[in-house]
């Protein structure tokens, strides 16, 4: 108790207001920057117990409690007092301090003198069995005179256990401190609001780019569920190589970001790709089409028509097709080779000049040859580089954005999502050694929810075992950690997350 101070002891306690101020500004967690500056308060007058109530609107909030007698006998979990409001008038000691600004310094709250609006509220200490006596009220003040709340420190106690008074020192002191809370409490909800901000933007933005398709639809949110529901699993692990690692609060937030972020680079991959179905597009079926309407009104025989009319067919069905059959392929080469002669008295065609005569096309151009050469899938080579071009613009997008310190892995992060643990990825080929554990789960999540998501919802069980032992395959190629796809599939991690999607 500060009232009781010498001078050199005052003056260690003011140095030591100065130190509680720096300290406050410096957190970042509300809960935690509340807890401590009730109980640098009660250290600092010391109180037997201290509350704290943020002001929302018209009512006042219980956020923290604290009571040294009766965290002795119920433990420190004072949840009887929380989740509790009362509104802001002068019906209550709180109210009375959040609506008027008054700092109420009081001997014995059941005996105040000359009939104040307020009156003390004695249920919590007949539900406690506890009796409150002296208490300072004092409003938390921000730099524009707002008061954001109220804190209420009860029973000063002597150094043999009695309960005093609260000084005319204590009260400065508090009201010094309680102004620097004020604007700590000010600068941490501000900064959750830009956080908040900064996500609802992040959600929207990436979820309009997974609509893009409907196969990827919802990808980047799932993407994080599993990300985390993995690493909240790698916390808990008890035994096995795991047990060693884990990931502070920080750490998985920044895997948070990096899994919703990750695919944000496909923003500059073309529609066309992102959902391409068939080898050729609409446009380029119909310009072969019409190629072939030529040719065959060129036929030189019904035969050759006939030829032509299956041959078309063929192209059609092959169009569709996600495999190439060697006999296919075989089939597809001839064809190509075939020519269509581009005689100016045929169809609408009236060309002139020298050598027009002899001009010959190919049935199939070299482009449209090498879309539909394609053995496995509908992506050409370059398509395919170009798809997967958007883990850099991923890197480069995120690279632009002023992540904060903890944060500012984020970028790296989510562009390793397709790099493997054998170097086999893209785009930096990375290896075991440069990837880091949230890494590796960010590719496991990626990996499965690309697996499952195909032609939901009518995946079966039987979907689901393929795709983890797709991921043991991956495992056994070298490209998964093996500690994580176990965790995952035998921890069955998977299953809360999918679950959540089935009911949304
Ligand atoms: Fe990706
Ligand atoms: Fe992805």
């Amino acid at each position: 108790m500060l009232g009781s101070c010498s001078p050199q002891r005052y003056l260690l306690e003011k140095q030591k207001l100065i130190e509680i101020s720096i300290a406050l500004t410096s957190e970042t967690d509300l809960n935690r920057l509340l807890t401590k500056i009730i109980t640098e308060l009660r250290r600092l007058t010391a109180a037997e117990g201290g509350s704290l109530y943020l002001t929302d609107r018209d009512k006042l909030k219980f956020e923290v409690a604290q009571n040294e007698a009766l965290a002795r006998r119920f433990g420190s979990d004072l949840r009887c007092l929380k989740y509790h409001e009362i509104p802001i008038n002068q019906k209550s000691i709180a109210g009375y301090v959040a609506l008027t600004g008054k700092t109420l310094n009081l001997k014995d709250v059941y005996q105040i003198p000359d009939n104040p609006p307020y009156r003390f509220d004695s249920s919590f200490d007949r539900r406690n069995g506890y009796t409150t006596k002296s208490m300072l009220a004092a409003p938390l003040r921000d730099q524009q005179g707002e008061v954001v709340g109220v804190i209420q420190l009860v029973n000063v106690l002597s150094d043999s256990g009695q309960i005093l008074s609260f000084s005319p020192e204590d009260e400065g002191l508090v009201l010094a401190l309680a102004s620097q809370a004020a604007v700590a409490i000010n600068n941490v909800r501000l900064l959750a609001a830009i956080r908040e901000l900064f996500e609802a933007l992040m959600i929207y933005s990436v979820s309009a780019i997974d609509a893009r398709s409907p196969h990827t639809a919802g990808h980047s949110r799932r993407v994080a569920a599993y990300s985390m529901a993995l690493a909240h699993a790698v916390n808990n692990c008890q035994e096995g190589p795991l047990a060693a690692v884990s990931f502070n609060e920080l750490e998985l937030e920044e895997l948070r970001f990096s899994a919703w972020l990750h695919d944000i680079g496909k923003i500059g991959v073309r529609d066309a790709l992102l959902e391409k179905k068939q080898k050729l597009t609409t446009d380029q079926m119909e310009v072969i089409r019409w190629r072939f309407y030529l040719a065959r009104m060129q036929a030189a025989s019904a035969l050759e028509a006939a030829e032509l009319e299956q041959d078309f067919a063929f192209l059609e069905q092959l169009n569709r097709s996600n495999h190439l059959p060697a006999e296919a392929a075989g089939r597809l080469i001839a064809l190509a080779q075939k020519t269509i002669s581009l005689n100016p008295d045929v169809g609408h065609l009236r060309l002139t000049g020298p050598g027009v005569q002899n001009l010959r096309q190919p049935l199939l151009s070299p482009p449209e040859l090498m879309a539909l050469s394609v053995q496995h899938g509908n992506l050409t080579p370059g398509e395919y580089a170009e798809i997967q071009q958007h883990v850099l613009h991923t890197l480069h997008i995120l690279e632009k954005i002023p992540f904060r310190k903890h944060l500012s892995q984020v970028p790296r992060l989510a562009a390793s999502h397709h790099e493997r643990l054998n170097g086999s990825g893209y785009p930096f080929q990375l290896t075991a050694s440069e990837l880091s554990y949230q890494s590796r789960i960010l590719a496991i999540a990626d990996i499965f929810d690309a697996l499952t998501s195909l032609d939901r919802p009518y995946r079966t069980a039987d979907d689901l075992e393929k795709s983890l032992a797709i991921l043991k395959e991956e495992v056994d190629r070298g490209r998964l950690d093996h500690d994580l796809v176990d965790l995952f599939i035998s921890g069955r991690v998977y299953e809360g997350v999918i679950a959540e999607e089935n009911q949304a």
